[in-house]
């Protein structure tokens, strides 16, 4: 694929050699087009050597190839990031005046935005006014993320990671390619993902490690493929959430009983429900009013905890007809015991199909990687998927393609 990368003048530049650096690695003709002041944080020795194409900023170089608009016409795919809010803003009005102006207006490409700013700047009205214009062409929003930004301060603003850039970069171009399966056309799904919270008291919590990005990468996949996705989001941080399409309606919850009543609401009119949550088992018998202190605890603390209601055996149990329900199973075994445990979990919850994944210290969590084997039914292994999570995602959905006819 010829990938334009405009990269604005923002410290996050940085990040975005990583970017280019993935998409080489993936096979992809990389172009990369800075901006003047963007050239002030990463140089042009340093996007040359990495996109091994050459760089300009004017539409005064290499006038002979008329690279002004050649580059727009030629790209499949155009990704800005970071994107400054005066790039944002120049964009918004159509403005010309550098070769990234120019690329971006001669271009029918999809056009991929990753914002990256202070908070303020991203909540000003102009902003939010441009990113709404923008939008509204069809430009693809990726963040910004929650988090520290450069001043010392902290909060929505800061350039999502450049492997979320790249994961939604390449969904949206695989989600336009004429003729792509809208299998799950006319079906409502919804997705949980994320890890539920157990309050203790005030300030703490029983949680997971489950950063949610499998269970996001289901509910865009079974978007793009036609389906009408609601995702029962559990702590998921805004930069993974950021690569969602417009398309996906989002529910937060908190803790395991927030999540039992988002979801079962949200199945009551759905065609399949994919569990990829991480729910907690238990939860406190009581939540502490206060904090809970060494001063009125002393040196042990014992914590009572009681069960709480297994989410998806209760759909499954109550499910209607021609109704597909999926869960997930995160294990900590390998091999035929894996395969065994996983045979079982499927029967006691009589769920259509289980995906399960082995986990461990190092492996299945916070990664962009996933490695995983469905289970139907007849306890046959129905699928099997590694690779990107979106990868596995769609395995998942051309099993439950499958297990539905
Ligand atoms: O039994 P285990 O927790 O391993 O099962 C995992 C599957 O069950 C996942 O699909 C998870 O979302 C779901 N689950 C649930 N309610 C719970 C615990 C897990 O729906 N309380």
């Amino acid at each position: 694929m010829f990938v334009v990368v405009g990269v604005t003048g923002g410290i996050a530049a940085y990040k975005t050699v990583h970017l280019v650096r993935r998409l080489i690695g993936e096979g992809h003709e990389v172009h990369v087009v800075p901006t003047e002041d963007a050239l002030r944080f990463v140089g042009k020795p340093t996007w040359e050597a990495i996109s091994r194409n050459p760089v300009t900023t004017s539409v005064h170089e290499d006038v002979a190839t008329v690279r002004h608009v050649s580059l727009g016409q030629r790209a499949d795919l155009v990704i800005v990031a970071p994107a400054t809010a005066n790039t944002l803003a120049k964009m918004a009005a159509g403005l010309a005046d550098d070769l990234l102006g120019t690329t971006l207006l001669a271009t029918t490409a999809p056009v991929v935005v990753a914002p990256a700013m202070h908070t303020e700047m991203w909540r000003h009205l102009a902003t939010q006014e441009n990113m709404r214009v923008l939008r509204s062409r069809g430009v693809h929003v990726v963040g910004p993320a929650d988090g520290p930004l450069t001043g010392g301060d902290s909060g929505p603003g800061r350039m999502s990671e450049p492997d979320e850039i790249a994961d939604a970069a390449l969904a949206v171009v695989t989600a336009a390619e004429p003729g792509r399966a809208q299998d799950l056309a006319g079906l409502r799904v919804v997705v949980s993902a994320g890890g539920t919270r157990e309050p203790l008291d005030p300030v703490r919590f029983l949680g997971n490690r489950s950063s949610g990005r499998q269970g996001v990468a289901l509910a865009v996949a079974a978007a793009d493929r036609g389906a009408e996705v609601t995702l029962v989001a559990a702590h998921i941080d805004g930069e993974v959430l950021g690569g969602l399409s417009d398309r996906v309606r989002v529910v937060s919850v908190g803790t395991a009983l927030e999540m039992r009543d988002a979801v079962t609401d949200a199945a009551s009119v759905a065609d399949v429900v994919v569990m990829a949550a991480a729910v907690a088992d238990y939860r406190p018998a009581a939540v502490a009013e206060s904090k809970l202190t060494k001063e009125t605890q002393g040196d042990r603390l014992t914590l009572e905890l009681v069960e709480n209601p297994d989410i998806v055996a209760g759909l499954a149990a109550g499910r209607m007809p021609g109704q597909t329900i999926v869960a997930f199973a995160a294990e900590t075994s390998s091999g035929d015991e894996l395969l065994e445990r996983a045979r079982r979990k499927r029967e006691r919850k009589d769920v259509d199909l289980l995906v399960v994944n082995e986990v461990g210290w190092t492996r299945g969590f916070e990664s962009a990687d996933n490695e995983v084997v469905v289970i139907d039914r007849s306890g046959e292994v129905a699928a099997q998927a590694s690779g990107s999570k979106r990868e596995v995602a769609d395995a998942v959905w051309d099993a439950v393609v499958t297990a539905r006819r």
